[in-house]
């Protein structure tokens, strides 16, 4: 998909979990695209290093660590971008983690709630503070970083899985309540993509069995989720919202 320098000129744009893999693609590309970009990540080190080189590449961006877990560290990440940038237009909730891989039966409570804390949880507080941020500018535009196992089961994955699909609720609901106050919220569901994550918690075998489940035979590419984030966070995607979008290489065709 080409990039328009004009797209995002003169918005905001925050992205959690900014210092890596997807987010990280993202910050850059909509800092190319024209926004001034807010990089939020728990590894703070990782979230200046994006922004660094993106301000290298003549465009605008400033990091904050946050901990999309805590609503105080999350409602502080808005306020930052508010009072550097003046404001917040569009944001991408693509903070997550994976999980220890165990089935149900397996699973220890306090593993389950780690992950429904940060992928589930984290989402709804980061929402929750960037909704009134985006009323104060008249609009905005959110999108939910959940995964094509928003939509299909993944075993030994039951947290993950399950705070994804619950990504698909909230979603559908906060666009039915603030349609009509200007703010689109849509999900994405990449496949499987080539990032840190992925290196983390999946050994080359497992990665080679998982590109072979796509219709394409191989991982996506954190460009390829930021190219459908940038259309949905557009002024071109102005009737799409409420709505998930697949990303997944055909991962569920089949
Ligand atoms: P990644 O591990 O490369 O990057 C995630 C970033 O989020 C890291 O910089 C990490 O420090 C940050 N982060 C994690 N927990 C956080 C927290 N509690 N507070 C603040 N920051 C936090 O991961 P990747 O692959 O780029 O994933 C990004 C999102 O995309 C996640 O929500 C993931 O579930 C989703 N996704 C990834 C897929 C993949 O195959 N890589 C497929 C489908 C969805």
């Amino acid at each position: 998909m080409s990039q328009d320098s004009s797209l995002f000129a003169g918005t905001v744009a925050l992205v959690t979990g900014g210092g890596s893999g997807i987010g990280a693609e993202c910050s850059r590309r909509f800092a190319r695209e024209g926004a001034k970009v807010i990089v939020a990540d728990r590894n703070l080190p990782a979230a200046e290093a994006v922004a660094k080189d993106i301000r290298a590449a003549n465009g605008s961006a400033a990091a904050i660590s946050v901990e999309v877990s805590d609503p105080e560290s999350v409602e502080a990440m808005v306020q930052f971008a508010v009072k550097t940038f003046g404001g917040l237009d569009v944001a991408v909730n693509n903070a997550g983690i994976g999980g220890v891989a165990k089935p149900v039966g397996e699973l220890p409570p306090d593993e389950w709630l780690k992950v429904i804390n940060v992928n589930l949880n984290g989402v709804f507080y980061c929402m929750h503070s960037e909704i009134p941020a985006m009323l104060a500018r008249g609009g905005g535009s959110i999108i939910n970083m959940a995964s094509v196992l928003g939509s299909v089961g993944f075993a030994a994955s039951s947290a993950y899985v399950s705070a994804k699909h619950a990504l698909l609720g909230l979603t559908k609901t906060a666009a039915l309540e603030y349609g009509t106050k200007n703010i689109r919220v849509n999900a994405v569901g990449p496949g499987f993509i080539k990032t840190p994550l992925l290196d983390a918690n999946l050994d080359e075998a497992t990665m080679t069995a998982l590109a072979g489940m796509h219709a394409l035979h191989r991982l996506g590419r954190p460009e390829e989720v930021a190219a459908l984030v940038s259309f949905l966070a557009s002024g071109d995607a102005s009737f799409v919202t409420g709505s998930y979008h697949l990303v997944d290489g055909g991962y569920s065709a089949q």
